[in-house]
Order: structure tokens, then C-alpha cells, then sequence
């Protein structure tokens, strides 16, 4: 049985929209479900379901064979993994965005030791240093968009998929920092033990991405 683990969410229902098409239907086990472990056995899949964050560590630690997870995470995650398959949904940016009556249009335009709330602290770090600009990063959990409206930050790295919550929260864009999308990623003794079974799955997946 492979176990992969994934976030519930929207990279989840999008992973099992791609499964469906593959020929595995795994959608009604989920359905008013708070399991953490859904098993699915004529597919011969576990899911683990997992913070986003976390599911890299599950990976590579070998608690699950295979990940589902967006490649900003990834990114920001720094685990060792390893990735086999651009699943192609769940387009998202990574950017940096000001408030908009800031007038700032640049981040050469920021201010010294402007401080950055960001979910992704590492990515916002490297970024910021390649350009040699000066912050001081914030790590936040969740809601960015919040450090500025209280006068927490003067700027947030983050991520974007339609634009609302930046724009409802009177922020605007000044630089992309990465594109992201789903990847299937997989722990590196799994992909020996288990070779034919996550070829297998992966090869299906690569035909309907
Ligand atoms: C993400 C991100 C933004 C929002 C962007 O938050 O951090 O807040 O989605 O989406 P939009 O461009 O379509 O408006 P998420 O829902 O993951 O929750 P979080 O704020 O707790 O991180």
C-alpha cells in the first residue's frame, strides 16, 4: 500500500479530480470524513492528511512514501525529497505586496529594516538578500495580510492565487518572487522499495496531467 501524504484543501480535491481521471475514485471515502488516515483499498492507496507545511517532513522522514504539495512549500521547507512530477494545478505567485496608499511601487523603494511579515521566512530571506536589501523578516502563521493593516510590517511575502485578499485588504503587488503548482514528491528509500508501485501511479498521473 502506498501512503502519501496530503493537505486537505483545495490541493486535495484537485489531486482526487486527477486520480478520478487516472482511473482511481477515491472521492467518496473523503466525503464527511474527519479521518486523518483514509485507506483506499482497491486502489491500494493511504492518504495521510496533513498540515501543508508538514507534508514534506512526512516525506522525508518515510512516514508516507509520496507528498502532495504546492512547490512554494516545498521550497520553504528545505527537506529532502525528492520531486517527481509538476502536477500542474493550484497555480498560485509567491510575491511581495505593500499597502497601496504607501506609494511604494519598487522594493529597492523600501525603507531600511522595513520590516516583512511573511508565511515563508526562508524564501523571503534569500530573496531579499540577492537583492541586498535590508529587512527585518516577521514569521507569521497564516493571515499576511494583517501585518501591515496593523502596523505590524510595512510589507508581506505571500502568496496569491485570485488577487482578492490582497486587494480587499488594500495591497498591492510590487514584485513575483516564484510561480508555484502541486507537486508529487517522493522519500528516497520508498522510491527504491516501492519502485514499481510509485512508477506506476506517477506514470498515470504524468498521462492526465
Ligand atoms: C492564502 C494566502 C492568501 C490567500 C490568497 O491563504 O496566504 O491569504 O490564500 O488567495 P487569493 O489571492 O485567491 O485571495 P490561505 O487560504 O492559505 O490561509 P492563511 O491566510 O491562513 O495562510
Amino acid at each position: 500500500m502506498l501512503r502519501i501524504a496530503v493537505a486537505k484543501g483545495r490541493l486535495l480535491d484537485s489531486f482526487l479530480i486527477l486520480l478520478a481521471k487516472a482511473g482511481y475514485d477515491c472521492d467518496s471515502v473523503f466525503q464527511a470524513s474527519r479521518k486523518l488516515i483514509v485507506d483506499i483499498g482497491q486502489a491500494d492507496l493511504r492518504f495521510i492528511l496533513a498540515k501543508p507545511a508538514d507534508v514534506p517532513t512526512y516525506v522525508e522522514y518515510g512516514a508516507a512514501d509520496l507528498g502532495v504539495v504546492g512547490k512554494d512549500i516545498l521550497v520553504e521547507s528545505d527537506r529532502n525529497v525528492a520531486e517527481l512530477l509538476d502536477l500542474k494545478y493550484g497555480l498560485c505567485r509567491l510575491v511581495v505586496a505593500v499597502p497601496k496608499d504607501s506609494g511604494i511601487c519598487r522594493v529597492q523603494e523600501l525603507d531600511f529594516n522595513s520590516r516583512v511579515t511573511s508565511k515563508y521566512p526562508r524564501i523571503a530571506e534569500e530573496y531579499f538578500n540577492s537583492l541586498g536589501i535590508q529587512v527585518e523578516i516577521i514569521p507569521l502563521a497564516g493571515s499576511i495580510e494583517l501585518g501591515p493593516m496593523v502596523g505590524l510590517s510595512e510589507a508581506i511575502v505571500d502568496i496569491t492565487e485570485t488577487g482578492r485578499t490582497l486587494a480587499e485588504n488594500g495591497l498591492v503587488i510590487i514584485d513575483t518572487i516564484m510561480e508555484s503548482t502541486a507537486r508529487l514528491v517522493a522519500n528516497g528509500i520508498s522510491l527504491k522499495t516501492q519502485r514499481e508501485a510509485i512508477a506506476a501511479l506517477a506514470g498515470v498521473l504524468e498521462e492526465v496531467v
